[in-house]
């Protein structure tokens, strides 16, 4: 870590990988597979981290490297369109009934500016609530932590941001339902959307209560109303559809469970 820091600035190269602001100093590894990491000191630990997401089946699974060599004979990028994007975007969507459609970045922070464009350019409107203490990449909007007091400028918390990008983040707190009506209030017609971690990971770990989540939901469509049915695109429909024939699949699971076998819990999923 020490030569990292003198060739990257915090040595790392994704901002909260550098414990500045949390305090000790982080590992460095040198090796994963299944749910194991070694550090370059060869301490082994358990990781639940899983690369955040991307290891979802463990690290290094033999099937998945198999798959990559196989991928990576054919070269390792083109700069084009390939068959391949089609499968795993197909693969997104069919796994996540809420998505419609994929956009792949290549960081979470370039995920979250093309959120923000996407609210900005649907709804015509600039400004954005986040959550005090999420964490969404470091992009001008997203590091402010201050300007919840209703109409005043938000302060950036990194210098480089401009007052401009600070004043159209507004910052609610988490799990306080109120406090986001209260910029909505104070700012009607003018928010294009509301972006939060689902559960926060970046300051702690916080549950969210299930009340908040649906009624953010509700505040949201009560600001930016959803288009009429008729007019949903086609993914909708198909999500739409999706979600009927689950909630048939789970009624017929747990109505006639296989001869011989205890119901339990885990058999309606
Ligand atoms: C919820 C969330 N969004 C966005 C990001 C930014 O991702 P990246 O570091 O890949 O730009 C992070 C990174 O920690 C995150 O936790």
């Amino acid at each position: 870590m020490a030569e990292a820091r003198t060739i990257m600035p915090g040595g790392v190269s994704s901002p909260v990988r550098a414990f500045k602001s949390v305090g000790g100093e982080p590992i460095v590894f040198d090796r994963v597979k299944g749910s194991k990491a070694y550090d370059v000191d060869g301490n082994e630990y358990v990781d639940y981290v899983g690369t955040w997401g991307p290891a979802i089946v463990g690290h290094a699974d033999d099937r998945v490297l198999d798959a990559i060599k196989e991928t990576m004979d054919k070269g390792t990028s083109f700069g084009a369109p390939c068959a391949l994007e089609n499968e795993l975007a197909k693969m997104v969507i069919d796994a996540v009934p809420s998505v419609e459609m994929v956009r792949f970045t290549n960081s979470g922070t370039e995920a979250c500016m093309g959120v923000l464009r996407l609210m900005r350019a649907y709804t015509k409107r600039e400004k954005v609530i986040k959550f005090e203490g999420c964490y969404h990449g470091h992009a001008d909007s997203f590091l402010v932590a201050a300007g919840s007091g209703v109409i005043t400028l938000g302060l950036a918390d990194s210098p480089g941001v401009t007052a401009g990008a600070a004043a159209s983040t507004l910052v609610a707190k988490y799990n306080d339902l109120a406090s986001v009506e209260e910029l909505l209030k104070a700012n009607k017609d003018e928010v294009a959307g509301v972006i939060l971690e689902g559960v926060v990971g970046n300051s702690g770990f916080i549950v969210p209560d299930k009340e908040f989540l649906v009624g953010l939901r509700a505040l949201c469509d009560k600001c930016v109303p959803p288009p009429p049915a008729a007019a949903l695109p086609l993914p909708v429909r198909r999500l739409q559809r999706h979600l009927r024939s689950t909630r048939l699949r789970l009624h017929r699971a747990s109505a006639t469970p296989p001869a011989g076998t205890a119901r339990s819990s885990s058999s309606t999923r």
